[in-house]
């Protein structure tokens, strides 16, 4: 909604960004085929409200207790259609009330106590994968729209990067470089699947690692796209396994003329959002050493390490945020943008069966 109409079918070329996990379990999860319908169980028209006004959102705690500016919306992302506000005082008139996952106590006692208005639409706002998402049944039956990085959530976030159709048709050089692989590690190495991935290919290729957890070598926000640059590839792994969760580490990459090399869900999910020739994926080789070998051929044949980019002869890839360093704002926009839309009644009921499957 808020590109040009360039942009094509949004599931399979609106790449996103989100939020890396801060607590992170490696666990290897194989994601089951899911109904789509569980998160809209019931749907009917309701229509109580003053259409002609812009509706209230209110965002009843900051995510993680961080501030921004409501302005954000409307001047960087064009979404004016409704009224943002962490005043609680407006709550008996908010048509939508946005909660932060993480913020939400076991117990529900930060929750709202008064009466729920009938028109009012609880939004259900979570940017971690499954594994790291605590699991209280309590908040089943409670929200009426899910706000997350799943294609089949209410509200869909997932676009910080955006891959276009070009005019252009010319051969995109990558950047010079002066590493080979690269990894930012946003913590410390320990000894789920992904850190026993990077260990086992560390034995085979050279890899620089960036990030808490090598101390001394902590990237600030400005070096982030430099550094990404000078790297032949890059880990793209996630830290957890499940299906569309695929968040920003694929995104500076490919913004950067690098080529990704994700671990995630199966290649057939990633190719919903990136071109199928733009990454490399761990499951098309054996084993990390095979990986190794791929890559350290593809280091001396500059031809073949050039195919990864020629999606870029018909795509041209932006970044969405660069100047804006929260990544909660732009699903607060998102969700004030579909409730000044969505007219339905919905319940959502078995939650985390949802979110687990
Ligand atoms: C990249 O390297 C080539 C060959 O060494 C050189 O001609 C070119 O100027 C360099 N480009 C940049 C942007 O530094
Ligand atoms: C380099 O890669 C290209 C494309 O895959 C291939 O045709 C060519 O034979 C390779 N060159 C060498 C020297 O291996
Ligand atoms: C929202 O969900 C709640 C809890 O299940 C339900 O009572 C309420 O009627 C729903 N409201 C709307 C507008 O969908």
């Amino acid at each position: 909604m808020m590109t040009s109409s360039k942009t094509l079918c949004l599931a399979k070329l609106v790449a996103f960004g989100l939020v890396c996990s801060v607590v992170a379990f490696c666990l290897f999860f194989e994601p089951s085929p899911h109904d789509c319908q569980s998160t809209s169980a019931e749907v009917e028209h309701y229509e109580s409200v003053d259409q002609n006004k812009k509706p209230i959102v209110l965002l009843w705690l900051w995510p993680l207790g961080v501030k921004f500016d409501f302005k954000v919306c409307s001047s960087y992302y064009n979404i004016d259609s409704c009224v943002l506000t962490a005043d609680r005082a407006l709550y008996s008139k908010a048509q939508g009330v946005i909660f932060y996952h993480k913020n939400i106590g076991w117990n529900l006692h930060n929750m709202p106590k008064g009466p729920r208005p009938p028109f009012q639409k609880w939004i259900w706002f979570n940017v971690e994968s499954p594994t790291n998402t605590a699991k209280n049944f309590k908040l089943n039956h409670l929200f009426n729209l899910t706000l997350n990085y799943r294609r089949d959530a209410s509200i869909t976030v997932r676009n910080e990067v955006t891959i276009r159709e070009t005019e252009s048709k010319e051969d995109f050089v990558p950047p010079n470089k002066t590493r080979l692989v690269c990894w930012i590690a946003s913590r410390t190495i320990g000894t789920g699947a992904r850190d026993r991935y990077y260990a086992e290919l560390s034995k085979h290729i050279k890899v620089d690692v960036f990030g808490l957890a090598h101390a001394g070598r902590r990237l600030s926000y400005e070096d982030y796209y430099p550094t990404m640059r000078s790297c032949k590839f890059y880990l793209s792994f996630e830290n957890s396994m499940h299906r569309d969760y695929i968040v920003e580490k694929v995104n500076g990459p490919l913004v950067s003329g690098t080529i990704p090399v994700v671990m995630g869900p199966p290649r057939q999910n990633y190719e919903q959002f990136y071109p199928s020739d733009a990454f490399i994926h761990v499951n098309d080789f054996p084993n990390p050493k095979a990986l190794a070998d791929f890559m350290l051929a593809l280091d001396k044949n500059e031809t073949a390490y050039r195919r990864y980019f020629e999606w870029r002869k018909f795509y041209s890839v932006t970044p969405h945020l660069l100047s804006i360093k929260n990544e909660f704002i732009q699903p607060v926009c998102l969700a004030c943008d579909h409730i000044s839309r969505d007219r339905d009644y919905r319940v959502v009921h078995n939650l985390f069966k949802w979110y687990s499957t």
